[in-house]
């Protein structure tokens, strides 16, 4: 019997069963928002904070939920349960539903939401241990990327810019300098201090990010909410990157100037050691 993994409408079913109407405005507009949550050892980690984030995302663009949030962490409990993923994550989006295609909300519209739960490879274990390349790109996505909305073009497009070019991955820098990278958030150290930049509409606020800042404050390593310039960021004694898939991966180049002698650095180390025992515990 087919595993199931999916959950669309009020059915749990395998995945080849879920199917949505090709008039979705998810398909049709990108309207929509979603949530990655990672499943670690079979628990959800941190569901309530991606719940948060999911409301908060909903309410910006006036998308209605289909649940409240007990029954939306029930559903994703026993997604989990009945899938059997143990580690991987959990995908879940709501659009605004099926209609003829206009582009103002229409009337009566019923939100289609659906999550899909999925066993995950971690990453191979050299690059946490030797650290990753990355590439600066611009920025060239709308002025709202704290909302996670469906949209994703850009970051599409950047990523696999990137990857072609053989990085792991692309910094998006502005006019006001780094914002984050295609699907995670960006953390540089300087002098021993943890510098991220301020939330905004310009980045989207990183669950993984708000819990290595937590981190950070707990080991006494100091916290600054800052720009750093494309220019600056040479400069870093470390650099990382924090997501829900991937917690934190320390970069070691940046357009083929390396950090730290190439080396993962003292501070990523011990956050990524304290994340681990996080994780473990929750
Ligand atoms: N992306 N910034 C962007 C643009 C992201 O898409 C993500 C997450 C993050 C990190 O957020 P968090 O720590 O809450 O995962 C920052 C998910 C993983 C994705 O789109 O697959």
């Amino acid at each position: 019997m087919a595993r199931i993994d999916t959950f669309l409408n009020g059915k749990f079913l395998p995945v080849h069963e879920a199917n949505v109407n090709i008039e979705d405005r998810g398909i049709l507009f990108g309207d929509g928002v979603y949530e990655v949550i990672q499943v670690y050892h079979g628990r959800l980690f941190q569901a309530n904070e991606h719940l948060n984030r999911l409301w908060r995302s909903a309410a910006e663009i006036e998308l209605p939920l289909p649940y409240d949030r007990g029954e939306m962490l029930q559903l994703m409990v026993e997604l989990v349960r009945v899938s059997n993923v143990y580690d991987g994550g959990l995908y879940l989006e709501i659009t605004r539903g099926v209609a003829v295609r206009v582009h103002q909300f229409p009337e009566n519209c019923k939100p289609t939401f659906f999550m899909i739960a999925r066993d995950a490879k971690p990453l191979e274990d050299s690059v946490y241990t030797q650290g990753v390349q990355v590439t600066l790109l611009p920025d060239e996505r709308w002025k709202r990327c704290d909302i996670k909305t469906l949209n994703l073009l850009p970051n599409v497009l950047a990523k696999e810019k990137a990857v072609r070019l053989g990085f792991f991955d692309a910094f998006f820098f502005s006019e006001r300098g780094i914002t984050e990278a295609t699907s995670s958030s960006v953390l540089v150290v300087f002098n021993g201090e943890l510098v991220t930049a301020p939330q905004g509409y310009w980045i989207l606020p990183g669950i993984t990010r708000d819990t290595v800042i937590d981190l950070a404050r707990q080991l006494n390593i100091p916290v600054r909410r800052d720009f750093i310039s494309k220019d600056e960021i040479f400069k870093a004694t470390e650099v990382m990157l924090t997501n829900t898939r991937v917690n934190i991966v320390p970069v070691v180049s940046i357009d083929g100037v390396t950090i730290n002698n190439g080396q993962p650095g003292e501070i990523y180390k011990q956050l990524a050691h304290a994340f681990k025992a996080l994780l473990e515990a929750t």
